[in-house]
């Protein structure tokens, strides 16, 4: 057993925010031998029980959980900041150009490796990330992530049309991929495997029911892509599937809706689509930092609480500008100001903090197993430091509330922030 007092973040199961400022969190290896938090809470309640335990005192210091990113490209770390007019010529100029080079498995490694080591660096310790369509740029991300006992689902992307030689896959081929990655991949150690299609406009009809059969055939896989994000896009996908009601429901249409499918952006949305995203159980993948930088538009935070589905923060690094959650939480909150009444406020610091937790963890179908400090959980976290820089410094100790102490580290923080990030072991 081991344990560290310092200050301790945590959520309720409603999704509130639970705070001590002298904490104290216990862990220990559970049953199939992996790092699962024990005992969190005041210290002064738990220093009878757990005082004999080895301790870390980690004063000024304040205990999170690890960060959950929704949606994220690794191979795009180098395409962060690629100015376009919008999603389809970045996509045409920058980003398909420079996926083609993920065919090379020592190039795949080398940025797997960074961008594991920059996820780590600032405070996440899930990512659900697209590969590219090249089977071996998945086993690139994946060998690096099992290295460092990184939570991590990826897949292959499945692109066979409307995309250029050299990332464009060919269909039969690319079905048989993904399911040799699946058995390859999924479930080894913390690594879960997620189906792939790019989206809509750039897989066929074949592909894309090859997809849903797998989807079927693995229900504990997960499913990723993207969907509603700029209006040229959707224009594209009326064109091309002209039988289906909306953009989502093509995905529907294939079996490509269900628990544990996350679909980034969600931006577009009519009330028939967010009462689809909730029956079906899929869940979203908000991208604030990434719609702002395309210009895609703002996602209707009340209209997803409305209807009740499940979404999650997300970086969506490179059409995203930042690995740091706190960049992402803020920018949340710029987008959640688009939607606010005119007397309400936008997004409360704790629910941003918590969406990109453990509501990420329960959009990924894994609430009470990551993304929170509670007994039970596997023990991912970050240790931060509210004095990191001078303002943060003066900032943070004039908080006069959590929300206030919150809201200073998402408006000021950054990867400075991140004293460490504690990987569980096992
Ligand atoms: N739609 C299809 N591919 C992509 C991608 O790589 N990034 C974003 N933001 N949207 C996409
Ligand atoms: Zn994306």
């Amino acid at each position: 057993m081991k344990a560290y007092r310092a200050a301790l973040l945590r959520f309720s199961d409603d999704g509130r925010a639970q705070y001590d400022a002298d904490g104290l969190l216990v862990t220990a290896p559970n049953a199939a031998g992996r790092e699962t938090v024990v005992a969190a809470g005041a210290h002064s309640q738990l220093q009878a029980d757990y005082g004999q335990v080895a301790t870390e005192h980690l004063t000024g210091r304040l205990l999170a959980p690890g960060f959950v990113d929704l949606h994220i490209h690794y191979p795009q770390v180098d395409v962060i900041g690629a100015p376009a007019a919008g999603l389809l010529p970045w996509l045409e100029n920058y980003t398909f150009p420079h996926e083609k080079r993920f065919v090379r498995h020592d190039y795949a490694e080398e940025v797997a490796s960074f961008f594991v080591a920059e996820l780590l660096r600032n405070g996440v310790t899930t990512a659900l990330s697209f590969a590219t369509s090249h089977p071996e740029s998945v086993n690139a991300l994946f060998t690096q992530a099992h290295k460092h006992n990184l939570r991590l689902i990826t897949g292959k992307v499945l692109q066979d049309r409307h995309s250029p030689d050299g990332v464009r896959d060919e269909t039969e081929q690319s079905l048989i991929d993904t399911d040799a990655l699946i058995q390859r991949w999924h479930g080894q150690g913390r690594l879960g495997y997620a189906i792939t299609p790019r989206f809509a406009p750039t897989s066929t009809e074949v592909q894309l029911r090859g997809a849903g059969e797998l989807a079927a055939r693995y229900p504990d896989v997960w499913i990723q892509s993207h969907v509603e994000e700029n209006k040229d896009e959707i224009a594209w996908v009326h064109d091309l599937f002209p039988k289906s009601r909306s953009y989502l429901s093509v995905y529907d249409d294939f079996g490509l809706l269900r628990r544990r499918a996350v679909y980034a952006h969600c931006i577009h949305f009519d009330d028939a689509d967010r009462a689809l995203m909730h029956s079906s159980g899929a869940a979203a993948a908000v991208s604030p930092t990434s719609n702002l930088f395309l210009g895609s538009g703002f996602f209707d935070y009340a209209g997803a609480d409305a209807a009740g589905f499940a979404y999650g923060l997300a970086s969506d690094v490179g059409g995203g500008t930042s690995f740091s959650p706190f960049h992402t939480m803020l920018a949340a909150y710029y987008v959640g100001r688009e939607g606010q009444t005119k007397q309400g406020l936008s997004i409360r610091p704790q629910q941003l903090w918590w969406h990109h937790t453990a509501g990420a963890a329960k959009a990924l179908g894994l609430g009470g197993v990551i993304g929170n400090l509670q007994p039970g959980c596997e023990a991912d976290f970050v240790v931060l430091n509210p004095t990191a820089t001078p303002l943060l410094a003066r900032k943070t100790a004039q908080a006069n509330s959590l929300d206030e102490l919150l809201f200073a580290m998402i408006v000021l923080g950054d990867d400075r922030l991140i004293d460490r990030t504690v990987i569980a072991r096992g």
